[in-house]
Parts: structure tokens; sequence; C-alpha cells
């Protein structure tokens, strides 16, 4: 998982959440599995929605703890977009994933972009700000 991140240049240099952004793209990867494997497990797919849901919360609320121990200024912006990734992972229907083929996949593919466009943009951005990045004890 550390060379996906670092495929997408999506490493913040702090270990904490480095290790959470991996863990929410596993989720993600996990329920498309599942998704694309024949006949989808559905009770499966309701425990890891619910897995990513608790950990999308998590990750936000210590990655926001983080910046704002560390004197972030765009905070509220960034919080604001943490809200709508929530909104996005919570509107995410099973229902609907497994009715029309292709949707869920669609729906899973955008969660993923989302992830990747608002770390690249927003954490590592964030992080560097901070100066941050070299201090890698900081993040434990
Ligand atoms: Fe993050
Ligand atoms: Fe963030």
């Amino acid at each position: 998982m550390k060379n996906y991140l670092k495929d997408k240049k999506i490493i913040t240099n702090i270990e904490k959440l480095d290790k959470q952004h991996s863990i929410l793209f596993k989720l993600i990867k996990k329920l498309k599995t599942i998704l694309t494997i024949g006949e989808p497990d559905y009770a499966e797919m309701i425990n890891v929605l619910a897995e990513l849901n608790a950990y999308t919360n998590f990750h936000f609320k210590t990655e926001e703890a983080f910046f704002e121990e560390h004197g972030y200024k765009n905070l509220d912006l960034h919080r604001a977009k943490h809200q709508s990734f929530i909104e996005q992972v919570e509107a995410f229907s099973l229902e609907n994933a497994l009715g029309t083929p292709g949707l869920g996949e669609e729906m899973l593919e955008f969660l993923e972009n989302w992830l990747i466009i608002h770390i690249q943009h927003l954490d590592v951005s964030a992080c560097r700000q901070l100066n941050l990045t070299d201090k890698k004890d900081i993040g434990k």
C-alpha cells in the first residue's frame, strides 16, 4: 500500500496520516473486490461499508486535531471538504450499487479519486505548509 501512495504522489510523510490513508484505500478496494466477484456477499458488504464509514470519521477527526494542534490556517475549509466526503460515503447505497450493473464500481471509483485528489491537494500541502514533512516523529 505504501507503493500505492507513492505512485499517486500522496505521501504526507506524517506516519500516522499515511497509515490511515492506506487503510481507507484498502477498505475501498475491499468493497470493490466484493462487488466485482460473481455473487457479491451482501452481509460482508454491509460490514465493510460500516467499517469505511467509521474509519473515515476517525481519520478526519485525527487529521483535523493534528492540523489544529500545529496551527494550520485553512482548517475550516478543510473540515468542510471532509464533511462532504462523509456525506458521499453515507450516500453510497448498497441497493443501488447491487441493482444497477457497473454503478457500484463507479461510485467506489469516485470515492477513491476524491480521496486521491484531496490528499494530493490539501493534506500534502497542509503538511508542507506547516513544515512538518521532515519531522516524522511528530506524527506518531
Ligand atoms: Fe487525510
Ligand atoms: Fe484531509
